[in-house]
């Protein structure tokens, strides 16, 4: 199986370390990218690292992960709670996909606690602040050497 790995972020998370920093922290997006790929290095995968504010955008990355990628760390942010489209892109890859949120959505208000990718996801990591991808990463590599053992 592949070992390139896409992590997929969803809208909002481009202002990541300004936006609500008591519920999403300090770090922004590309200290968590600096983060990934480093993690990637020692875990011997390949990540390309997206983020979009359009379902569109996020859509055609899971497409283009579908040809060539061996898994997906995604963050769908709101669209986790609203977007059947994301969930039917999710649905034509063939290989893990691990949900994270950086939030305990659980904690926070109702609509968050239903996620439309949970449905779909191998893992559901959420409440670990930006860690999450982290473990999300390594979960997906033992996965991808499983199967190929
Ligand atoms: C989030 C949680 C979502 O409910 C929210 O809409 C986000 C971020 C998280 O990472 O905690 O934008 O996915």
């Amino acid at each position: 199986m592949s070992r390139l790995v896409f992590v997929l972020n969803g809208p909002n998370l481009n202002l990541l370390g300004k936006r609500q920093p008591h519920i999403y922290g300090h770090e922004t997006l590309a200290d968590v990218e600096a983060q990934c790929r480093e993690l990637a290095e020692e875990l011997n995968l390949k990540i390309r690292f997206h983020q979009s504010n359009r379902e569109y955008e996020l859509i055609d990355w899971i497409h283009e992960a579908r040809e060539i990628a061996g898994g997906i760390v995604m963050n769908p942010a709101a669209f986790t709670h609203t977007s059947v489209a994301i969930l039917d892109a999710l649905n034509t890859f063939d290989h893990p996909v691990i949900e994270v949120h950086i939030s305990n959505v659980h904690k926070r208000e109702e609509f968050r606690h239903h996620s439309f990718v949970s449905s779909r996801a191998d893992g559901v990591i959420a409440g670990f602040g930006t860690q999450g991808y982290l473990l999300g990463l390594r979960r997906l590599a033992k996965l991808i050497d499983e199967k190929k053992a």
